[in-house]
């Protein structure tokens, strides 16, 4: 077929054609009238904080929903995300020096816990596809100082679980999972959460399972649990009863603040009711998403292996930039004027970042760096081609597509194919707009 026959591609918002319209969600997140009543009654009574199960019986009771989410672990609900994954690895007794094997590619509360109990993040590559920690890389990191791996389930995907423990009880190391983008995502029957020796999950309220903000701490061994209370908890959550008698000396209130609040308390019990309904729905959302996106060729979303089951906080395309002869940013920019708004998550590997480059370090002091300092390690310049590949490729949107809203699927594919269709055009836009680089003085 000669290219005149070739129907023309609809002229680019972008260069001034018609937008095909904005992207929009159901309302998210949504709270039941029973949760707002609820919430409402503790405010009315005035009960504001909470000591333990004990003192405030509804944070007894969110524990024992999260518990049963979660296969029967030990539930400690904290303030937020962070705190529930610095009470794992304080429960794990990580610390001081201990390495810690993880990835450079997550949200930056992943890796300061580890800093936090001025213990060593040792950053190993991710997966191209998903950006999830690579096991294959896991090995290799181990030394005589290694006492865990830090997985985080990134967007709402689980990490390989399997391989992950695998690794873990091959080298006597504890597994801790950051589930906090992640809730209810399941790999081969394995809920995340379900696996690690402790894991930690935000429900601040941005996340899947929102309240305002929150979060909690899973863990198979009740030592943990109280260990993990002992650094957050009004004196270790003592008073609740229970705690074993040789911890007890060291019960005390030097401690950070990650009590949680029971009108949270309330919110993580209430949410939990509605959260494998609206996770089926950003499943089915995202596999009609990708029926519809069969003929795209640049832009794709991971292929995950049957038994794996998203959570899809966040839908995670990578762009062949290389083959279709445009960078990222030029086809997000693209997208965006069409209605659908996608960044690459994470602006660079986390071990890119100043604040943990101990050598020429000339900011305002932060603790950590003495740990870091004194275990000589040097983040400058890691390799880490899949992680920084990603940083470069990777394009993420929001997903909370929790009600029936098969349109804006129908929207988004017509974007992603419409941009796609005007590859040639945006070649030249870019080859126009590229700046003229000004000679470079030696
Ligand atoms: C992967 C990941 N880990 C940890 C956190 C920290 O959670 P929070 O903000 O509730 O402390 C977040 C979210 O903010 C996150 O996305």
């Amino acid at each position: 077929m000669s290219s005149s026959l070739v129907p023309a591609a609809p002229k680019l918002a972008l260069l001034g054609g018609t937008s095909v319209g904005p992207i929009t969600y159901p309302k998210f997140p949504t709270f039941t009238d029973r949760a707002i009543g609820r919430t409402a009654e503790m405010l009315r009574a005035g009960k504001l904080f909470g000591l333990g199960r004990k003192h405030v019986p509804e944070i007894g009771e969110a524990e024992e929903v999260i518990s049963r989410y979660h296969g029967g672990r030990h539930v400690l609900a904290t303030s937020s995300g962070h705190a529930a994954l610095h009470s794992a690895l304080a429960g794990l007794e990580i610390c001081c020096g201990d390495e810690v094997i993880t990835t450079p590619y997550t949200w930056g509360a992943s890796i300061s816990c580890i800093l936090h109990q001025n213990a060593i993040p040792v950053f190993v590559d991710v997966e191209r596809e998903t950006g999830l920690i690579d096991p294959a890389q896991i090995e290799a990191a181990i030394t005589p100082r290694t006492r865990a791996i830090l997985a985080v389930h990134l967007f709402g995907q689980p990490a390989n679980l399997q391989q992950l423990r695998a690794m873990a009880d091959k080298h006597k190391l504890m597994l801790i999972e950051d589930g906090s983008q992640a809730h209810g995502a399941e790999i081969d029957g394995m809920r995340v959460g379900t696996v690690g020796d402790a894991a930690g999950f935000s429900c601040m309220g941005g996340k899947l399972l929102a309240t305002t903000e929150s979060g909690y701490m899973v863990t198979p061994h009740e030592r943990v649990y109280w260990k993990g209370a002992m650094i957050g908890q009004h004196m270790g959550r003592s008073t609740d009863g229970g705690m074993p008698e040789d911890l007890k000396p060291y019960r005390d209130s030097l401690v950070y603040t990650y009590r949680v609040a029971p009108f949270n308390a309330v919110l993580l019990t209430e949410q939990f009711a509605k959260l494998d309904a609206e996770l089926a729905e950003r499943r089915r959302h995202a596999d009609l998403l990708r029926r519809h996106l069969v003929g795209a060729k640049y832009l794709k979303l991971p292929h995950y292996a049957a038994g794996v089951k998203p959570s899809y906080h966040l839908l995670s395309f990578t762009f062949d930039s290389e083959a279709a002869g445009i960078t990222r940013d030029t086809l997000a920019a693209a997208l965006k004027a069409e209605g659908l708004n996608a960044v690459g998550y994470v602006p660079s590997p986390i071990s890119d970042w100043p604040r943990l480059h101990w050598q020429d370090y000339r900011g305002p002091r932060v603790s950590w760096l003495s740990a870091l300092e004194a275990a000589k390690v040097d983040y400058r310049n890691l390799p880490l081609p899949n992680t920084r590949w990603r940083v470069a490729n990777a394009l993420e949107t929001g997903f909370d597509m929790v009600a029936p809203n098969e349109p804006m699927i129908a929207r988004m594919a017509e974007i992603i194919l419409k941009v796609e269709a005007n590859l040639d055009v945006l070649r030249e836009y870019e080859r126009k707009a590229a700046p003229v680089m000004p000679a470079v003085r030696q």
